[in-house]
């Protein structure tokens, strides 16, 4: 069961414990965690229910899982749930400009499923943090490059289970043995109280994540802990769920709607696979039937094509990941390294249609899709193509520095000294 602590740990590796002498409003901060832990334990007896969903009642419950029919005979199906994400997100069409002719781009908001908690993986720690209750763990254990959306997806998810979370989060080698400082994504986990491990490319790239998890685990164990680990973007069999479920969630979105919309592609970002597992597949089981696009933005494709199958492999789905996706690499200069023209890109379609893109994700795929429309017009002519925004949008705040010179519309306001105040309003008005 969740267990409740009195302690916190400081964001790197150093233990404070909470006494009696802590200031009131840190021990009425704890109370309230308390308080709110006992919620989350009671909601844990509740089943799927429509009703509380659709009164917004259901967040953080935990459900018995059905899986939609079309996919009953994969094995193993999750038990449980739990409610994490704000869903469904919203689909609209997205008017890119030049688009082939006849081309429609729609978007999938999955960068709308939440605030702290958002992006795809969220829906993918709807099961693995299922899963970890239900193991009766007492902290999550994850990993990820420095400004990893999943990481800050995991060390939020845990804190609303009352879990603790360790990260291990890859940096370079100059800056291993320094304060990862507070940016992007980093800010919310060490405000959540995640515990950050940091470790250098080239010792990740020597031991690999799952040693390095396995050893943090093992730490934990000695030391009385029951860890639960997750893998490197939540891609396992169990997390590829989340994206199953996104399928059934965009067929009923299309069944409910005014509009009969169908969709010819699905286009997504391919970071670790996961997401691209579960679309690919339920896409092809279900009434869908749209070919998925995967644009790769750290490995090959002929990397992802093995992963991704493995993961299919792990629910005995009985296919062949080459036949049901198709991957191309939209990498550029390397994983979250960008290029002037890719941070232009993210900055031209935010200011002509209002949706920010991130860099690392996103952006490089629909960078990478424009780039194949412009090419192969013809590959993309009459279709319409629902792009999935996984969110990730925390990771700008990294690129900040590349960003600047491209942003200059802003001007100190002209007024004349001599305009009179209108009195009798405050002075915020
Ligand atoms: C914002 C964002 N989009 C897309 C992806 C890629 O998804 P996946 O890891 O399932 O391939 C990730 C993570 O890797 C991500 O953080």
């Amino acid at each position: 069961m969740l267990v409740s602590r009195s302690f916190v740990f400081s964001p790197i590796n150093k233990l404070t414990v909470f006494s009696q002498s802590q200031p009131q409003h840190t021990r009425l901060l704890l109370q309230s965690h308390r308080i709110h832990t006992m919620a989350a334990e009671a909601a844990t007896t509740n089943t799927s229910n429509t009703t509380a969903k659709a009164a917004g009642m259901d967040f953080l419950t935990k459900k018995v899982y059905t899986p939609p029919p079309w996919a009953s005979h994969i094995n193993p199906i999750p038990s449980h749930t739990f409610s994490l994400g704000h869903l469904p997100t919203p689909i609209h069409k997205w008017n890119l400009p030049n688009l082939p002719p006849n081309t429609e781009v729609w978007l999938k908001r999955d960068d709308l499923s939440g605030m702290q908690l958002s992006g795809n993986k969220v829906r993918k720690l709807e099961f693995l943090m299922a899963d970890a209750v239900e193991k009766g763990a007492d902290c999550i254990v994850t990993i990820g490059g420095i400004q990893s959306n999943h990481c800050r997806a995991t060390a939020v998810a845990a804190k609303y289970l009352n879990l603790d979370c360790y990260l291990i989060l890859r940096t370079s080698k100059v800056l291993v043995d320094q304060d990862p400082g507070l940016t992007g994504n980093l800010l919310v986990e060490r405000l959540v109280g995640a515990h950050i491990d940091l470790i250098s490319k080239e010792e990740y790239a020597k031991i690999g994540s799952g040693v390095l998890t396995n050893l943090l685990k093992e730490k934990l164990q000695k030391e009385g802990r029951r860890p639960y680990v997750i893998p490197v973007g939540g891609s396992n069999s169990l997390g590829t769920w989340g994206y199953i479920e996104a399928i059934r969630e965009i067929e009923e979105q299309l069944q409910s709607g005014t509009d009969k919309v169908k969709f010819d592609d699905i286009v997504v970002a391919c970071g670790s696979g996961g997401s691209v597992a579960g679309l690919s597949l339920a896409s092809w089981l279900s009434s869908l039937k749209a070919k998925v696009n995967a644009f790769s933005v750290c490995d090959d494709p002929d990397y992802f094509y093995d992963y991704v199958q493995g993961l299919l492999d792990g629910l005995e789905a009985g296919v062949d990941s080459r036949n049901i996706v198709d991957i191309q690499n939209a990498k550029g200069l390397g994983y979250a390294i960008n290029t002037s023209e890719e941070i232009n890109f993210v900055k031209e379609i935010a200011a002509t249609t209002g949706i920010v893109l991130d860099p690392v994700y996103s952006g490089k795929a629909a960078y990478g899709m424009m780039k194949d429309m412009a090419e192969n017009p013809k590959k993309w002519e009459g279709r319409r193509v629902l792009f999935i925004h996984t969110g990730g949008l925390l990771g700008l705040y990294d690129k900040v520095e590349q960003m600047a010179p491209l942003l200059g519309n802003w001007r100190r306001m002209d007024v004349n000294e001599s305009v009179p105040r209108i009195d009798g309003l405050g002075k915020m008005f």
